[in-house]
């Protein structure tokens, strides 16, 4: 009796498993521009583990680095019209699609890597995630990505060594006009294309942290790394409405979860390969010169003063030196 009670419930779990679609596989792609070496490429594969685990196997995430779906802001754009369900974006090309975000571009910011870190770890930092939503944009992590300096093949040190330079920058109108306020000629170029441009001398020079020295191979062609460490641009791994729409509350929850634990994993990464890159761009040949920071800064204080006049960057800028 009781067996034939077992075999029958067996039975009706099995046909009640077999008609439930809610348990279907939903499928996510993340783009991004960098190598598979990069620490944003480990991170996300981390990432996407760690969102199949909590959501009991129901949501996969494949990585797709190299900008093989376009470029930092093509991404977004695909982002934005739930074409693509996330990518991660700098705040140099996020700037045009989420005005909050201008601030973040502006030179000499941080005082340093706490003061940043207090920013984007605080109330104000995880407000700022949500800031995109209307534009159909939501943030989940940030991604430390280092303080930007000039290499080239000759140290700058100093805005006078920058004068007649062509520097690579990224498509971001702050960053051309810190370039043009320093003395140097601004050129945007995507960043899958930077190790073309500086080999065959479209420009003579770009702004970067170290790992572009050594997982972008940079550091082949540009010998000094000059630390001025004009900005420091975070990244933000981003998930479109849409995508959100189509995941039910504990999906979602399991993708917020799993970004918590991806960007305590990616702090981690990140120091580790600041300090490997830096010895490995060494290795290649690649010298670091110490630098008159304060003339850079000097020089780019009219774009500060002009931020400061517009109400909402005004805003931003407070918060965060609120944060020191
Ligand atoms: C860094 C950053 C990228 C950005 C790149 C660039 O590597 O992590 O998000 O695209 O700089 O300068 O374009």
């Amino acid at each position: 009796m009781l067996r034939t009670f077992l075999r029958l419930t067996a039975l009706a779990g099995t046909l009640a498993f077999a008609a439930l679609p809610a348990h279907a596989e939903t499928k996510l792609r993340i783009g991004h521009n960098q190598p598979e070496a990069h620490p944003t490429h480990t991170v996300l594969l981390q990432f996407a583990d760690k969102v199949k685990e909590l959501s009991k196997g129901e949501v996969t995430v494949t990585v797709i680095p190299n900008s093989q779906l376009g470029d930092a802001r093509a991404m977004l754009e695909q982002v934005q019209n739930g074409v693509l369900d996330m990518s991660v974006s700098s705040v140099a090309s996020l700037e045009a699609f989420v005005p909050e975000f201008k601030v973040f571009n502006l030179p000499y910011l941080f005082d340093s890597r706490e003061h940043f870190f207090k920013v984007l770890e605080g109330e104000f930092g995880s407000a700022l995630l949500e800031a995109g939503r209307k534009k159909d944009i939501v943030g989940l992590f940030y991604m430390d990505a280092g303080a930007r300096s000039f290499y080239a093949k000759k140290p700058i040190k100093t805005p006078d060594d920058l004068k007649g330079m062509k520097i690579r920058v990224q498509p971001s109108p702050t960053n051309l006009k810190m370039i043009e306020l320093m003395g140097g000629a601004p050129t945007p170029i995507a960043w899958g294309e930077v190790f073309a441009a500086l080999q065959n001398g479209v420009v003579d020079g770009a702004e970067n942290n170290v790992t572009a020295l050594t997982i972008a191979r940079h550091g082949e062609v540009a010998k000094v790394f000059s630390r001025d460490e004009h900005t420091r641009l975070p990244d933000i791994v981003l998930v479109g409405t849409a995508t959100l729409d189509k995941l039910s509350k504990a999906q979602q929850q399991a993708l917020q979860l799993a970004a918590k634990f991806a960007a305590a994993e990616h702090k981690k990464a990140w120091a580790a390969a600041e300090e490997t890159e830096e010895k490995k761009a060494r290795e290649m040949g690649v010298t670091f010169a110490e630098v008159d920071k304060a003339a850079f800064r000097e020089k780019t204080k009219p774009m500060i003063e002009e931020a400061r006049k517009d109400k909402l960057q005004a805003s931003v800028i407070d918060r965060i030196a609120a944060s020191r």
